[in-house]
């Protein structure tokens, strides 16, 4: 028998997220392999292993990527001011703070994995849930990922080529955006531990950046020093508020611009089945994380303003490499060009990691064939007895499980087949993306489905007002939310109507394929040894289906 010595009491994924609570409940329990016809059905909750800074890493290490280096010049230019610019990063990191309040209410009444779709499905009817994964795993996902690996490219080919190089050919940024992807890929197929530690090691990096670079626009302002002597007095001489736009439609932009940087707020929640106390926790990581990012945020936007002039802030894409070659020359601006590429790779790196789950949930749900939730990749090949091959027979292969973490479960303990499906897709969107319509597209898709959940806690509060909600936020912070992403919605719809109309057209599609493949094959089967007392969510799901 291939089982022996073989077990899935191991810690297969430290973070994972299976099903997201639809039929198939959480947590299957120990079992062999052959008793499970493979690793397919491989459930991994019953270990819950997140503690409160491995949330912290994940969500902010996915908040900061490309934003905060970027997206400034288009804050800056259509609010017309620096102060008007900055009160904009306050309000976008309230506004993403008020979001991830909200889904800390619901993660904590409902703690499953899975994030909107349980939440949706459970409250509204299980369409909503499926359109979120319809939408999720086919484009908010892959999209953004595409979004952040292209800037990625831009960065790392800028420090290569050198600043000063306008006219870069757009697929040398796609080629190499492309070889970061498949990297970050291949590090989270080979173990869980291994995306995680390099999570880990770039969230501190951003740390230290954006610390760095507040001190060095400080020390600037006060010392009047730049690389070629010409100092920087524009912040001196204008009035903060000079010149600010009072156009809605502008700060419409803006506002989306900077949500951007604060987008991923919501990853905490697919992985909350896996906290080792989700309702002290998930709180715990969202009035932590939040707070510390738009504090990072504003501080570098102030920083920028401090050294540099409002010409180059309101039109520079590449706003931290130009900080650096004004302070530091050419070499400044190599660095921030690495360091930015570097922040987007982690980011990468972190989204990918919440990706795969995501698709391995919809897996289990039944969404996706159940090929998608596969763990390891001996399972594809000749079920399980490579697998157990891979971590038994190899010296090299156990010495280097060792080195990355997962000493118990071998190699490739990941959900690999999920993890190549996100990556093709995230290929198709590189290659044939158009940068813009992915960012509209991502913007409105991606606000709808907010919006839809966060509008389901105010009815949960009204359908189930007795529910057990260990944390409880305050009424307004989803009504706030509510109105906010509704204002930049309908600005959407008139700016932008013909995206509007494909993403209301795509999620419509979704409408047919629910109803005639999902829901006829019926619910997905429990697994036979469950023991529904280890999941304290089946109790709630129960109680519900009723
Ligand atoms: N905030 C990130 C950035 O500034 C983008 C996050 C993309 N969202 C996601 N769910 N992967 O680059």
């Amino acid at each position: 028998s291939v089982s022996s010595g073989f077990s899935f009491t191991a810690n297969l994924f430290p973070l994972s997220s299976t099903t997201g609570g639809g039929y198939a409940p959480i947590g299957a329990p120990t079992m062999t392999p052959t008793q499970n016809g493979g690793l397919n059905g491989a459930s991994l909750e019953k270990h819950k292993t997140l503690t409160y800074l491995n949330g912290l890493s994940l969500i902010v290490g996915l908040i900061i990527g490309s934003g905060i280096f970027s997206s400034p010049s288009q804050v800056n230019m259509n609010m017309g001011s620096p102060g008007g610019a900055l009160i904009i990063w306050v309000v976008a990191g309230v506004l993403a703070w008020t979001g991830a309040a909200s889904y800390a209410e619901l993660g904590g009444a409902i703690p499953l994995n899975g994030g909107s779709q349980v939440y949706l499905a459970k409250i509204f009817h299980e369409v909503w849930g499926f359109l979120f994964m319809w939408v999720a795993v086919l484009v908010l996902k892959p999209g953004s990922a595409a979004i952040i690996s292209i800037i990625m490219g831009e960065y790392v080919v800028r420090a290569a080529i050198g600043a000063e190089a306008e006219t870069i050919n757009p697929w040398y940024n796609k080629a190499v955006g492309l070889s970061g992807l498949f990297l970050v890929t291949f590090f989270n197929c080979v173990s869980t531990k291994l995306g995680t530690r390099v999570n880990d090691l770039l969230m501190f990096m951003k740390f230290i950046a954006l610390l760095g670079v507040t001190i060095t626009g400080v020390v600037v302002a006060f010392t009047g020093y730049s690389y070629n002597g010409e100092p920087n007095e524009d912040w001196k001489q204008n009035g903060w508020f000079e010149g600010t736009k009072m156009d809605a439609s502008a700060w419409a932009v803006a506002l989306y611009a900077g949500l951007w940087a604060y987008d991923g707020w919501d990853n905490t929640n697919y992985v909350v089945g896996e906290f080792r106390n989700p309702s002290r926790d998930l709180p715990r990581v969202i009035h932590t994380a939040m707070p510390l990012v738009i504090l990072c945020y504003v501080l570098a936007n102030l920083a920028y303003f401090l050294v540099l002039p409002l010409t180059a802030t309101n039109s520079s894409n590449t706003i931290a490499v130009l900080f650096g070659s004004k302070v530091f020359g050419p070499i400044g601006s190599l660095f921030l060009a690495l360091i930015v590429g570097a922040s987007c790779f982690g980011a990468l790196n972190s989204s990918t990691f919440t990706s795969s789950r995501l698709v391995y949930a919809a897996s289990k749900e039944g969404y996706v064939p159940a090929f998608f939730g596969r763990v390891g990749i001996g399972a594809n090949i000749m079920e399980n007895r490579h697998v157990s091959s891979i971590r038994t027979r190899s010296r090299f292969s156990s010495a280097l499980a060792r080195f990355v973490g997962d000493e118990d479960t071998g190699l490739f303990f990941t959900p690999v087949n999920a993890l190549v499906l996100n990556c093709l897709l995230t290929v198709g969107y590189v290659v044939v993306g158009e940068f813009d319509t992915l960012l509209t597209f991502y913007g409105v898709a991606g606000y709808t489905f907010y919006f839809l959940t966060v509008l389901a806690l105010i009815v949960l509060r009204v359908k189930e007002p007795g529910l057990e909600r260990p944390y409880k936020t305050w009424i307004t912070t989803p009504i706030i939310f509510c109105c906010v992403s509704i204002f930049l919605l309908s600005r959407a719809v008139i700016a932008e109507p013909l995206q509007t109309l494909l993403v209301v057209a795509f999620v419509a599609a979704g409408v047919p394929v629910f109803f005639l493949r999902v829901r006829r094959k019926g619910p997905a089967k429990r697994p036979r040894d469950y023991d529904e007392d280890d999941e304290p969510g089946w109790k709630i799901w129960k109680r519900w289906r009723k």
